[in-house]
């Protein structure tokens, strides 16, 4: 098949590899990109975004918040999902459908029907932001597969193995991209290398990665 179809759509979107149960679906979000952005600011109106502190005390470069039943935080007291933004003490906002519908539709052409997220971490990257490697393992349920999605500005993914040690491959995650781990690559190292300055037409000088887990 030519490029014509690479971007979601006629023939579905296109499809790399990147380990066994791990794929990079390029341009999934984009035919909902107008709705997803939308949805977003929504989310992020009600609970802003802030960088939390690690339990060893350092401030993570990488601002976040959470919609869904649950939130991944961390404080001094350690890494957690919890109901209530801590900041407002309220629930997080709800996931809107446009989120749990891509998250689903990602799984399902990874090869994991039936994914139904409770959880959507999203994470805003600004210039020299980064994430060191680490697994996703604060969720009960490993045969739930990780839906990772990028909006603004590109970024380095690295993507290993299950030891911090193995070698990793690094990806070029570009505006509307999605990657899916599960089975065998879902506990997979992973991480973002530091955030290139830029300016995307859409987001301005960040980049936002949606992570959506099953709790
Ligand atoms: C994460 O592992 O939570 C973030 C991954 C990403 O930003 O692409
Ligand atoms: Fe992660």
């Amino acid at each position: 098949m030519t490029d014509l179809f690479a971007h979601a759509g006629i023939g579905g979107p296109a499809r790399e590899p990147i380990a066994e149960g791990a794929v990079l679906l390029r341009g999934l979000v984009l035919a909902k990109e107008a709705e997803m952005l939308s949805a977003l600011d929504d989310v992020v109106a009600a609970a802003p975004f802030r960088h939390m502190v690690t339990p060893g005390g350092f401030i993570m470069s990488v601002a976040m918040t959470n919609c869904g039943a649950a939130g991944w935080v961390t404080d001094r007291r350690g890494y957690r999902y919890q109901g209530d933004d801590p900041l407002s003490g309220r629930p997080w906002p709800a996931m809107p459908a446009v989120f749990l519908d891509l998250a689903a539709g990602a799984a399902d052409e990874a090869g994991f029907p039936g994914f139904a997220p409770d959880a959507c971490l999203i994470n805003r990257y600004e210039p020299g932001a980064k994430m060191s490697l680490h697994q996703d393992k604060d969720e009960r349920d490993f045969r739930q597969p990780i839906v990772s999605v990028s909006l603004g500005l590109p970024a380095t993914f690295q993507f290993g193995g299950l030891a911090r040690s193995d070698k990793t491959v690094k990806l070029a995650l570009e505006h509307g991209d999605v990657v899916v781990w599960g089975g065998p690559a879902r506990l997979a190292f992973h991480g973002v290398l530091p955030l290139k300055d830029g300016e995307h037409s859409l987001l301005g000088r960040k980049r936002i990665n949606l992570t959506f887990r099953r709790v």
